[in-house]
């Protein structure tokens, strides 16, 4: 299983080094062997050798260069950051982010070989459009993109159950991901909305290989209890 926490605009430098020791040394304590992933602010990103991934939740698709504000492999190199999120939907729809940029940035960091966990999810009115045009949105979100890549992670996370404390039923996400899982045999993490007491339950079903949790991985002791439903 894998579980990655997605700790987005929080923390500072000492608090993220903090929330990882202790993730770290529950880990060990408990003999859990999970894949486990943080992503911290781009300013809490440091060279880092435990048990847990450290990854980006953000870099442009350059290695250097005039792009201000942004980040590019050289800084990610020098931490020796080898993971990114690409796609997750508070970059689509706060930022702005297009498919053809983040094509690129999927293009650019599969060529270094990073790991990718590439996010699709459709908003609430696409939803309430039904089970096709669902569908038909979250494929769109595929355009472009290598799903064979061996070094990919998709993550199904719905817009609207992101921060809300909504989720699909039980049911819709195992439809969604065995759709899913038939455009990429990646591993397939449900995000929105997973917390301490529904992560032992989402984690159990079909097609789910792990989860990607915002809001409730911010306490390092919750994370760890989901790192120990894994
Ligand atoms: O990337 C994780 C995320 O967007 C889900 O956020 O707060 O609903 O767990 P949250």
């Amino acid at each position: 299983m894998i579980i990655a926490a997605n700790l987005k605009t929080n923390l500072t430098r000492e608090k993220t080094a903090k929330y990882i020791a202790e993730v770290e040394s529950f880990l060990s304590k408990n003999s859990i062997s999970e894949e486990v992933f943080v992503f911290p602010a781009t300013s809490s990103l440091n060279s880092h050798s435990g048990a847990v991934v450290v990854g980006a939740q953000n870099a442009y698709p350059t290695t250097n260069g005039a792009f201000t504000g942004e980040i590019g492999y050289e800084q990610l190199e020098e931490f020796g950051i080898k993971t990114i999120l690409i796609g997750h939907s508070e970059r689509r729809h706060i930022i702005g982010e297009t498919q053809e940029e983040l094509v690129k940035k999927f293009n650019f960091y599969k060529e270094l070989g990073f790991k990718i966990i590439y996010c699709v999810g459709e908003p609430l009115e696409i939803r309430e459009a039904g089970f096709d045009s669902m569908m038909e949105y979250i494929s769109a979100q595929y355009e472009g993109i290598d799903a064979l890549y061996e070094n990919l992670i998709v993550a199904y996370e719905p817009v609207w159950a992101i921060g809300t404390g909504l989720t699909p039923t039980n049911e819709d996400i195992v439809a969604i991901h065995a759709e899913l899982k038939k455009k990429s045999s990646a591993p397939l993490l449900y995000g929105g909305s997973v917390k301490v007491t529904n992560a032992a339950e989402v984690l159990a079903l079909d097609g789910v290989d792990g989860v990607l949790v915002g809001s409730a991985a911010l306490y390092a002791e919750h994370f760890c209890t989901m790192c120990e439903y894994a």
